[in-house]
């Protein structure tokens, strides 16, 4: 086992842009001031989200959903797997953490989209409730996917949070990907900040 290149830029930089998007758009939920830092933020998400979505079908190999998406059960095999201490290692995500990805990138669209709804003065106090019970069920699919990174970083002696940040992880060598796609990256945060906009404005 080697460290190989496992996640391309536009997969880092598009996860942590995705934390301080919703940590943003979290923390000027409540205040009127900060409303349109809120959309913004919002509207950034989205922009993410639907970015991460095309590259889950172009994107490079352990980029792409058909690459990580398993059926319930092996998502079930890898917990019980985790409970006995014989959990296999995944170099791309593991097939739990693959459930909780596409509940995150659901949820966020939904909760982007009933915020986007609100912006425009549309679907009155039942969008507002639901925008808000979107955003906490949306929190607590993120503590749980706090804590799915940690136990799977214990389990496989690996760093996963350094990984997110390096790109790299443990594997064979024949597994890494042959680049981290930079230019793809920019034109990312070229559509990341044009939904952005579009959508706050
Ligand atoms: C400080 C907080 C966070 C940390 C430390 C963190 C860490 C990580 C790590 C280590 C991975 C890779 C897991 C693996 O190796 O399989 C990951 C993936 C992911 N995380 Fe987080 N995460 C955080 C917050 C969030 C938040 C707030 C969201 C969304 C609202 C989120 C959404 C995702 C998604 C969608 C992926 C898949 C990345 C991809 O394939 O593009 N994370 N996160």
């Amino acid at each position: 086992m080697n460290r190989i290149l496992v996640w391309d830029w536009p997969v880092r930089i598009g996860h942590w842009l995705l934390v301080g998007a919703f940590a943003l758009a979290w923390l000027t939920s409540e205040s009127e001031t900060w409303r349109l830092v809120h959309a913004y933020a919002g509207g950034a998400f989205v922009g993410i989200i639907l970015f991460r979505l095309l590259w889950g079908v172009m994107g490079t190999r352990h980029a792409r959903f058909g690459s990580f998406m398993r059926g319930p059960d092996a998502a079930l095999g890898y917990l019980k797997g985790l409970l006995t201490g014989r959990a296999v290692h995944t170099v791309g995500h593991n097939p739990a953490g693959g459930w909780a990805i596409v509940a995150l990138l659901t949820l966020g669209l939904l909760t982007g989209a009933s915020g986007w709804l609100i912006y425009q003065d549309m679907g009155g106090d039942s969008v507002a409730e639901l925008h808000e019970g979107l955003a906490t069920a949306m929190l607590a699919v993120v503590l749980l996917h706090l804590a799915g990174v940690v136990v799977g970083s214990l389990a496989h002696r690996e760093n996963l949070v350094r990984a997110m940040l390096t790109g790299k992880k443990q594997g064979n060598p024949a597994e890494a990907i042959d680049s981290a796609k930079p230019l793809v990256a920019l034109v990312m945060l070229g559509w990341i900040s044009a939904i952005a906009w579009w959508l706050a404005r």
